[in-house]
């Protein structure tokens, strides 16, 4: 390329090539990830100049079209974004100069790479939330699926990791789907919340043009307009942060949901098998079938926590744009690529994996029923404390309990005997339908 596109007439040109290094670094090649976006905005900018006639429309067409072509290029590999740029937003600029000329430079009028970049970070988060939440909804799917074919099934119910009451695989399943369910709907309404369009804020104080934020706004499907220039750039990093709390949601539940399984598949507890695809063997000892899928779910959050982290960590700044908001894109772009990856997993996991039934019932010793005896001395007209006391006393000459019967009536809503799945998958709809 022929510089930056900030180089000015007569100046000495470009900083040290180790100091551009410097600046650009990751950066460009972290824009790969932004581009299409960018393109997205671009064409609506473009659209939104000739509105107001800044350009004609033989300019505007020549423009929106060259960027389509940009696009085509960048797929098939004609065009790359690579370190000879300073980043995303001036090889655009810098491709549709040399494919139309001068008026490739008219794409800027009106525009920083201030707002440019985050309305390309908006409409990213937009569609990864809209992931995000997408792959929620199918892993709570999943999970109440199963639920419904295998509610009675019965599993210990562990506090403490000490046995505690007779459950059921249903309620195992059921409590990761309304987690998951959790998990979309604030995917969702995260997306709403930063569904408002930056551009035509410009480098943050706005610009001496009439511009068509409102038609560029809707042009790109944005709920609103983000309205103040110096509210567009202190609130880059902000957003993205609260797109990570709504990722971290969901993977800190991957997490558990992963341990769970861990934990289930060991010879000593022997629950669930996991499918042979999530399942690796030793280099050495040959005996080993090892989780190491789930147990790299498991390890995916960190990659989210310690984003959330560095994030934060970048945002002690003053108002307006400085260039450290460049350093909110790597964990924000790092953590959304390592948590979705990781999440996209979990409903093939869920539908594979099998139950042992008899390891289950095995380990539902007749202590577990304490708690219903206490509860059923209770009904008798006993104190619960006195009702307590005796189950207690009775636990050492326990005989194994009914599982059935115990699970059959712990009818309070939500429990073994009541699981409200229905009211579950009336929820997943509901999400489903508002996220359209
Ligand atoms: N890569 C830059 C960033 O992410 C783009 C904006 C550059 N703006 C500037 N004034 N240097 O922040």
């Amino acid at each position: 390329m022929s510089g930056p596109i900030w180089k000015k007439d007569g100046a000495s040109g470009a900083p040290d090539a180790a100091v551009m290094d410097f600046l650009a670094g990751e950066d460009v090649v972290l824009d790969r990830q932004l581009i299409d976006f960018d393109i997205t905005a671009s064409q609506a900018h473009v659209r939104g100049l000739q509105a107001i006639d800044v350009l004609t429309e033989d300019e505007a067409d020549k423009l929106v079209s060259g960027l389509a072509r940009i696009r085509e290029k960048l797929a098939a590999g004609e065009l790359k974004l690579d370190t000879s740029f300073e980043d995303g937003h001036s090889a655009l600029e810098t491709w549709l100069t040399e494919m139309l000329g001068p008026v490739g430079g008219k794409v800027h009028t009106g525009r920083s790479r201030n707002d440019q970049v985050a309305v390309a970070m908006r409409l990213y988060l937009k569609d990864r939330l809209g992931r995000l939440a997408d792959v929620c909804l199918q892993t709570a799917d999943a999970l109440l699926e199963r639920a419904q074919a295998e509610a009675n099934i019965p599993m210990p119910g562990y506090t403490h990791l000490q046995r505690a009451m007779p459950s059921s695989v249903g309620m195992w399943l059921a409590g990761h789907a309304e987690a998951f369910l959790d998990n979309a709907a604030l995917a969702g309404s995260t997306r709403d919340w930063l569904d408002a369009s930056p551009l035509g804020t410009a480098s943050g104080f706005g610009v001496n043009l009439p511009l068509a934020r409102e038609q560029v706004r809707e042009q790109l499907g944005f709920a609103r307009l983000l309205v103040n220039p110096q509210y567009a750039q202190n609130s880059r990093g902000k957003v993205e942060g609260q797109a990570l709390s709504a990722l971290a949601a969901a993977t800190t539940d991957l997490r558990r949901l992963a341990w769970d399984l861990s934990l289930f598949t060991t010879s000593e507890f022997d629950f669930v098998r996991l499918p042979d695809d999530f399942c690796t063997g030793s280099s050495i000892m040959p005996n080993k079938r090892n989780p190491d899928a789930v147990e790299l779910l498991r390890a995916a959050h960190g990659v989210v926590a310690g984003a959330r982290v560095e994030l934060d960590s970048v945002l002690s700044l003053p108002s307006g744009y400085q260039r450290d908001l460049q350093a909110t894109k790597p964990p924000v772009l790092r953590a959304f690529a390592a948590g979705l990856q990781a999440l996209d997993l979990a409903p093939g996991l869920v539908t594979a994996m099998k139950w042992n039934e008899s390891a289950m019932r095995a380990a539902i010793s007749p202590d577990t029923f304490a708690t219903d005896l206490s509860v059923e001395l209770a009904l008798e007209g006993k104190p619960f404390r006195e009702a307590y006391r005796e189950a207690a006393a009775r636990i050492a000459g326990m005989n194994a309990g009914d599982v059935a019967k115990s699970l059959s009536a712990r009818v309070s809503p939500g429990a073994p005997g009541a699981l409200m799945l229905d009211e579950l998958g009336a929820r997943a709809k509901a999400i489903r339908a508002n996220l359209k």
